[in-house]
């Protein structure tokens, strides 16, 4: 009898916040007509975030999407190298960052101070800064990429050799589908570096004959093994285009809604373990809101870096 009324109070409580949540999700909708503003969200945030989002998407689709809107505020749910990525290309715009400690550690292993020092001590090579770095590293790059072109960036630059920055194991995957020499920076994404080879094997062995989805931020050994290797955005495509019905999806857990989402047909699993980007989760429904009705925290990039990081960004997205 103690369990059920205990059962019975959690379950009440747990109508509150989904009550809560609605009604903070009307306001936010509210404030957002009022505002002008468009919200952007990556595949990893909170599913109540990615449902009142007007897109969700990659870091290459995000960017893409801030480039594009007539919005005059664009309230984005990520992480702070992607608002500063919107900023670089839509300075006239507010753009907020609902939670300001939100960053990535792998954007943070690269300093502009560094990258101008390799790039100085490899003459007639070219920068080339993974979407996941400061507007100060990419101001000092010849070009941005993001996981979903970077073959293609790096196919396109006229110099064979590139220094790749800041991720290792993006750099290593990019090398092996190219005829360049690849200098990788020696940086690596903490959520996808501690996905390993055993835990897929796990999976594998609890559904077996399913097919791997991998990001190319996890590690040489998980992309050898992956059917798919592609971008966030991607593998919702890999999966839709796939006669597979079951997917083992190594990267940050958060995207596994999106796929049963867009493709709620099929299955998708986790490897074993956590994998959780602490970063990705601090945005939450009330934060949006507060975000939206003061117009802060603001996302700002000093003038003379924006305007260098945002050659590279252009160059970038030119490639189509
Ligand atoms: P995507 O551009 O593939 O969404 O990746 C961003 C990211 O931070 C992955 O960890
Ligand atoms: Fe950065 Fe990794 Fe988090 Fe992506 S998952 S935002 S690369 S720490």
């Amino acid at each position: 009898m103690a369990n059920q009324k205990s059962e019975v109070g959690e379950l009440d409580h747990i109508d509150e916040i989904l009550l809560d949540d609605l009604a903070i999700a009307e306001q936010v909708e509210k404030a957002k007509q009022e505002r002008n503003a468009v919200i952007l969200a990556h595949n990893y945030q909170r599913p109540e975030i990615q449902d009142i989002a007007d897109y969700t998407g990659d870091s290459l689709g995000l960017a893409r999407q801030a480039s594009g809107t007539d919005a005059d505020v664009v309230v984005f749910c990520g992480v702070h190298f992607m608002a500063e990525t919107a900023y670089i290309l839509s300075p006239e715009k507010v753009i907020l960052l609902p939670e300001p400690e939100a960053g990535c550690p792998l954007a943070d292993m690269a300093t502009p101070e560094e990258v101008g020092k390799m790039h100085s001590e490899n003459p007639g090579s070219v920068v080339i800064s993974y979407v996941n770095t400061s507007a100060a590293v990419k101001a000092e790059s010849g070009y941005c990429c993001t996981s979903s072109n970077a073959v293609q960036v790096v196919n396109a630059v006229e110099e064979d050799t590139v220094l790749f920055v800041p991720d290792r194991n993006l750099a290593a995957y990019v090398e092996g589908q190219v005829d360049k020499r690849i200098i990788a920076w020696n940086g690596y994404c903490p959520v996808h570096e501690e996905i390993t080879l055993e835990q897929v094997l796990e999976a594998l062995s609890n559904h077996p004959g399913v097919e791997v989805i991998a990001h190319p931020e996890c590690r040489p050994q998980i992309l050898a093994m992956a059917h798919h290797i592609r971008s966030t955005s991607g593998m919702i495509d890999a999966a839709l285009a796939s006669t597979a019905e079951e997917f083992i999806v190594c990267t940050e857990e958060g995207m596994l809604y999106p796929l049963s989402k867009a493709v709620p047909e099929k299955m998708f699993y986790p490897p074993a373990g956590e994998h959780i980007c602490p970063n990705m989760k601090l945005i939450t429904l009330s934060k949006v809101l507060w975000a939206l009705q003061t117009l802060e925290p603001r996302v700002t990039v000093p003038e003379e870096i924006r305007v260098r990081a945002l050659g590279a960004v252009e160059r970038m997205l030119a490639l189509g």
